[in-house]
């Protein structure tokens, strides 16, 4: 069912891509026996900008799928439609994303994901990039010790082991139901007959040129003599080998063989560190979901390796006790209490947060409703805190810009919400020789040195500090939501540091100023990470009297386009699937 009617097909979504995954998947013919149901439409896409800047909720009966890229939306609501679950359609849009969004859908990168059955087990993987056997801690520092910035963000240096083959590997084993090789075809297919990129695409991949061939001497499809545009046709040839060999032989299709040897061969041109016995030993991690409890929801989200499940439960338990719904949507006193907490959960993060199998998080203590309550004690209602005036709390010591997210619900109630990356966009701008795509430049979210912001201002200390084999912290938080035992919202976003506060501001839109799905999402957002002590804003996010209400008290603004691109998914009281799909990019809605 759909309440809000958007008469046209996207643009963008040409006949001649769109035929070529429709065929394999009987998209079609399933989608013309839906499009006879009353009151239901099979599919709607979001167009031009100006619908894009109205969007509206779309609402679906038996299952959702909103990610980054409409030809990935696609891929998951026909596999849905097929029979398969939120597993099979979560494996079938990821490698689609790996093609059809490579700025950060990857399968160079790694990432995390939070999963809840229809009957309420829950569980997450964090299938995270690691650091090289050869890694070592100062790897990006000169000989006087001072951080080389570019040379953990760019080039082969850059590269962690990836992650997400092996996480959709396993999570395919654990709970899919379709065969493997039908959820990576799709992808396949798309490598191979191309897609038509967007002009947002367009636009990023003009723009790194220079880069593009600076780091791939030997030539990669992304390069281009004339200016890229709405509309091209990009082929993948040397990724869609890599898929094929990914459909047929699963893990050891990447960490073995042919493309192992392909990666490996990258990494000595370009002095990289990934070797065979690294990849042959990348595994991803099971963990145990943090849970917390705010205004009656469930949260259910990321533990370490990612900051993001912990940060998020710190900021709901910091602002609870405030009247936020009575203040309203980014009022002078809403955006103060949920800057003060933001602050002091950054704060832990930089201190505290790193990888679990390395670091002894202290995660309970992180989590207390108490010591979330006591730290917002400090805030005064007449001035900023400063954030020298903050630091990470104490606890006795026991023994011890591009990233990319989609939400999926399939018709039993299965949900997954998956985020995922490559680091910044285009990663380290090395594509694989032979085997088509971009590895990540992940090692740049470890703590190069202590103190010193990664690309994302972020600052970190020891528990972040790199050592072999071990994960860089995260900002990416995927979370479901539950309410009364039952599913109530999946919901994450791309956006570095700003992941953490978006899905905060996402959740609280909700929850405290009842916006339904699409309106949270398209709410503009502010964020705050500590340090630098600046509030970040979108345009018109606060309005005017607001803002100097309380720059008045010391608070400076700064401001950005965008901040986040929040895809995700909300179960209404009728059990209806209203979606909010990010108009920020080029993030579409779809289901049936
Ligand atoms: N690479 C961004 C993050 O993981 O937070």
């Amino acid at each position: 069912m759909q309440k809000t009617i958007i008469p046209k097909l996207s643009k963008r979504i040409k006949m001649s891509t769109f035929c070529a995954v429709a065929l394999f998947l009987n998209f079609s013919q399933a989608s013309a026996q839906v499009e006879k149901e009353k009151n239901v439409k099979a599919f709607e896409f979001l167009s031009n900008s100006t619908e894009k800047d109205n969007r509206k909720a779309l609402e679906f009966k038996k299952g959702a799928v909103v990610s980054a890229h409409p030809e990935a939306t696609a891929v998951g609501v026909a596999i849905l439609k097929k029979g398969g679950n939120a597993v099979d359609a979560t494996v079938a849009v990821k490698f689609a994303l790996a093609v059809v969004y490579p700025n950060a859908g990857n399968i160079g990168g790694g990432g995390f994901l939070i999963y809840r059955s229809e009957k309420g087990e829950l569980n997450s993987m964090d299938f995270r990039e690691k650091a090289p056997a050869l890694a070592q801690k100062d790897m990006y520092l000169d000989i006087n010790g001072n951080p080389i910035s570019e040379k953990s963000k760019e080039g082969h240096l850059a590269a962690g082991v990836p992650g997400t083959v092996a996480g959709m590997v396993e999570l395919h084993q654990k709970y899919g139901k379709l065969k493997w090789a039908e959820l990576v075809e799709p992808a396949l297919q798309l490598a191979t007959n191309g897609f038509k990129i967007t002009t947002q695409q367009a636009n990023e991949l003009n723009r790194l040129q220079s880069k593009f061939r600076q780091f791939n001497p030997l030539g990669t499809v992304f390069i281009k003599d004339e200016a890229w545009k709405e509309g091209d046709l990009l082929i993948q040839t040397e990724l869609a080998n890599t898929l094929k060999l990914v459909r047929d032989k699963g893990r050891a299709g990447f960490y073995e063989g042919e493309v192992a040897n392909y990666i490996v061969e990258e990494m000595k041109r370009g002095g990289g560190l990934i070797s065979k016995e690294d990849l042959k030993n990348y595994h991803a991690a099971w963990r145990k979901p943090i849970t917390g409890n705010y205004k009656g929801y469930k949260v259910i989200t990321m533990p370490p390796t990612s900051s993001g499940g912990i940060a998020l439960i710190q900021l709901l338990q910091s602002v609870e006790p405030y009247a936020l719904s009575k203040w309203g949507h980014n009022a002078d006193s809403t955006v103060q209490v949920m800057v003060e907490a933001e602050r002091r959960a950054y704060a832990d993060r930089a201190k505290h947060l790193g990888d679990p199998d390395f670091w002894k998080v202290p995660q309970k203590e992180l989590l207390e409703p108490a010591y979330n309550k006591g730290r917002m004690a400090t805030l005064n209602w007449n001035k900023a805190t400063p954030s020298t005036e903050i630091q990470a709390g104490e606890f006795a010591k026991k023994e011890s810009e591009e990233t990319t997210h989609f939400s999926v619900i399939d018709k039993e109630g299965n949900a997954i919400s998956l985020t995922t990356t490559i680091n910044t966009s285009y990663g380290n701008y090395v594509v694989v020789k032979g085997a088509g795509f971009l590895l990540n430049n992940e090692m740049d979210d470890f703590s190069v040195k202590p103190g010193t912001p990664n690309y994302f201002g972020l600052v970190g200390y020891e528990a972040n500090a790199i050592a072999p084999n071990k994960r860089m912290l995260s900002s990416m938080t995927p979370t479901i939501l539950e309410k009364n035992g039952k599913l109530s919202m999946v919901v994450g976003t791309p956006g570095g540091s700003t992941i953490i506060t978006s899905v905060f501001q996402t959740i609280v839109n909700v929850i405290d100023f009842g916006m339904d799905m699409q309106q949270a999402v398209n709410a503009k957002k502010f964020h705050h990470q500590w340090l630098p002590d600046r509030v970040d804003i979108e345009p018109n996010a606060l309005n005017p009297e607001a803002q100097q209400k309380l720059e008045a008290k010391g608070y400076t603004f700064y401001k950005r386009n965008s901040i986040g691109r929040v895809d995700a998914i909300l179960v209404t009281k009728k059990g209806i699937y209203q979606t909010g799909a990010d108009p920020r990019g080029d993030d579409t809605a779809g289901g049936w």
